[in-house]
C-alpha cells in the first residue's frame, strides 16, 4: 500500500499567448504547490477499481475518463504491466477549479503506481506520459517551484522562494478550462469585465463566463493585507490572496465564510510540502 498527495497548483503568475496549430496556447506561468491537496492510497488488486470519498467526491462521479485512470492505464500500456490496483481519492479540492486538482490526481497516480508496481520509471518518463493526457501533469509531478512554459511542458526550476500564508476562495461554480480559453481566443474588450487584475491573463475571459470571480477578487481586495492584489488562480473560478502570517489568513478565511457561507475558504501555505 502506499499514498501520495496532490496538492493544488498555484499559478502564481500566468501569461498567455495566441490559439496555435495544435490547438493549444502557449504559456508563461511561475507555479507553486499548497500545503492543501487530494489524497490517493494505492493497493494492489486484480483490476483497476477507484473509489471517490471526501468534500468533493458527490462532484466527481467515478467515469472511464477520470484523469485517475487514464494515468494508471497510460502506465501499465507504457511499462508493459498488467496488474491492477485498488485506488482510494480523497477530493479535498473543488472540481473544475483553476488548481489544478484532476491533474495533480493523475500526477499523484503516476507517482503512486511507478512505486505500487515497481515500473522504475524516471520523472521526467512519468512526465511524458502525463503530457499526453494534461497540459499541467509535468508540473504536479515535478512540484517545487518551477517555471512552465509551452503547453505546460517545458519545466524548467525556480529558487524556491519564502512560503506565504493564502487564502483560496471558490465561489462553488465549475469553470471548464477549455471554455476558458475560447473566450480568450475571442479576446473581448477587457472594460466588459468590471474587476481585473493583471498576473492572469485568463482572468478577463474566466469572469465573462463566471461572473461571480468578479465578487470573489472584490471580497479578497477588501479583506487581504499589504500590496499584493488577489489573483484568480488558473482558469479559475478559485481565487488567492496572500497574507503576512498564517493566523491573519485564518482571520480572514473565518470573517470570509460567515458572508459567503456558501464559498470553499481554504487558509493554505504556499511553497511548503505538508508534514508527513
Ligand atoms: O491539457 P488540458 O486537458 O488540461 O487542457 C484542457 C483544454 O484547455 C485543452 O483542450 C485546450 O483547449 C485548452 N488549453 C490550451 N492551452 C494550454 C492548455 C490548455 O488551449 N496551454
Amino acid at each position: 500500500m502506499c499514498t501520495e498527495f496532490a496538492p493544488a497548483k498555484i499559478n502564481l503568475s500566468l501569461r498567455v499567448g495566441p490559439l496555435e496549430d495544435d490547438g493549444y496556447h502557449p504559456i508563461d506561468s511561475r507555479v507553486a504547490f499548497a500545503d492543501f491537496g487530494d489524497v490517493l492510497v494505492f493497493e494492489p488488486a486484480d483490476q483497476l477499481y477507484l473509489e471517490i470519498t471526501g468534500p468533493f467526491a458527490g462532484e466527481l462521479p467515478v467515469q472511464d475518463n477520470n484523469l485517475i485512470l487514464q494515468a494508471a492505464r497510460a502506465l501499465a500500456r507504457t511499462s508493459g504491466i498488467s496488474k491492477g490496483a485498488r485506488i482510494q481519492l480523497t477530493k479535498n479540492l473543488p472540481v473544475s477549479s483553476g488548481i489544478g486538482g484532476g491533474s495533480a490526481d493523475a500526477a499523484a497516480t503516476l507517482r503512486g503506481l511507478n512505486r505500487l508496481w515497481d515500473c522504475q520509471l524516471k520523472l521526467s518518463e512519468l512526465a511524458t506520459i502525463g503530457a499526453s493526457f494534461g497540459s499541467d501533469i509535468p508540473a504536479c509531478l515535478h512540484g517545487g517551484w518551477l517555471r512552465m512554459r509551452g503547453r505546460g511542458e517545458r519545466i524548467e526550476n525556480l529558487p524556491p522562494e519564502a512560503s506565504f500564508a493564502a487564502v483560496l476562495v471558490n465561489p462553488g461554480i465549475a469553470v471548464s478550462t477549455a471554455q476558458v480559453f475560447g473566450r480568450f481566443d475571442q479576446r473581448l474588450a477587457p472594460e466588459q469585465f468590471g474587476a481585473t487584475e493583471h498576473q492572469n491573463d485568463l482572468s478577463q475571459a474566466a469572469i465573462s463566463l463566471c461572473p461571480q470571480i468578479a465578487d470573489v477578487l472584490q471580497a479578497l481586495l477588501e479583506i487581504c493585507e499589504g500590496a499584493n492584489r488577489p489573483i484568480m488562480c488558473g482558469s479559475g473560478a478559485t481565487c488567492l490572496a496572500g497574507f503576512s502570517s498564517q493566523d491573519g489568513a485564518r482571520k480572514a478565511a473565518r470573517d470570509l465564510q460567515e458572508n459567503h457561507p456558501n464559498w470553499w475558504i481554504q487558509p493554505v501555505t504556499i511553497g511548503q510540502a505538508p508534514p508527513l
